[in-house]
């Protein structure tokens, strides 16, 4: 599994980092806040990223 945040899309509501810290980090800017991946998610950690994905607002996450 690998995680991609479009972050021309993501508009910063920060639910993927309530699902999955170890993954998805808030960050400023330019003064935006948007989500960026830290880590690529290991097993234990997909059904996290799989939430993420299905509640940003936006879908602005994708895994390929
Ligand atoms: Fe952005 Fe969606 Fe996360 S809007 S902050 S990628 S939940």
């Amino acid at each position: 599994m690998k995680v991609i945040i479009d972050i021309d899309t993501c508009i910063g509501c920060g639910s993927c980092v309530m699902c999955e810290p170890k993954v998805f980090k808030m960050i400023e800017e330019d003064g935006v806040d948007h989500a960026i991946v830290i880590a690529q998610p290991n097993i234990d950690m997909e059904a996290n990223v799989e939430d993420a994905l299905s509640n940003c607002p936006v879908s602005a996450i994708s895994i390929d």
